[in-house]
């Protein structure tokens, strides 16, 4: 199977905020933009194995900034690491500025999918190649948070997560 590059799996989608989708405080809801970024990472992590994928963990999700009723709202999502079955994806939010249409980075998640077989059962992906220093940074880290994400699941025991130990040792 043929290694991949982050930019192949590159995802954006670009949306209006609408009156349905904010709070209270004409913001967008919280949920809408999970939803809007399980969108954008399923697709990537389908372009990324050409299977059919699952959301497996939402691993991190930080809400920086509020986004406001009628902001155009772009979701990038990309695989940063692909590991046997698993994949994760780095995804970056962006705002832009009605009059300078400037882009903000208004908030960042990181979702793992994987990819299984018409019946379910995981099956392996292409392994990736990080090309970018950004893209390399994010390739370094992922398996700190895959052992994170597995001990924080009860998948793995906190004494075989080496990656973690390592960090506090
Ligand atoms: C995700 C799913 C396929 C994993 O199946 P499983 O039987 O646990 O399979 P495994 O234990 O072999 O795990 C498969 C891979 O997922 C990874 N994984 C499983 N749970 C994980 C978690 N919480 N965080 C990070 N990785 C996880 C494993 O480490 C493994 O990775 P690898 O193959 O790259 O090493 C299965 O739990 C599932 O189908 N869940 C429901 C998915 C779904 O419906 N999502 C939509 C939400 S409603």
């Amino acid at each position: 199977m043929n290694a991949k590059y982050p930019s192949e799996s590159l995802t954006t989608l670009t949306d209006l905020v609408l009156p349905s989708e904010t709070n209270p405080l004409n913001n967008l809801f919280g949920g809408e933009l999970l939803a809007r970024m399980d969108r954008a990472a399923s697709i990537a992590a389908r372009r990324h194995s050409r299977r059919i994928v699952v959301t497996a963990s939402v691993n991190h999700v930080a809400f920086n900034r509020a986004i406001p009723l009628g902001s155009v709202v772009t979701v990038e999502a990309k695989v940063s690491r692909s590991f046997k079955s698993s994949m994760e994806i780095y995804i970056d939010i962006w705002v832009e500025d009605r009059e300078s249409g400037n882009k903000t980075k208004a908030n960042e998640a990181i979702y793992t999918f994987v990819a299984v077989d018409d019946t379910g059962r995981p099956v392996e992906v292409p392994q990736i190649i990080p090309e970018t220093d950004l893209e390399k940074q994010r390739f370094e880290a992922a398996l700190r948070r895959k052992q994170l994400s597995l001990v924080l699941a009860g998948k793995m025991k906190p004494e075989e997560a080496t990656e973690l130990r390592a960090l506090f040792v």
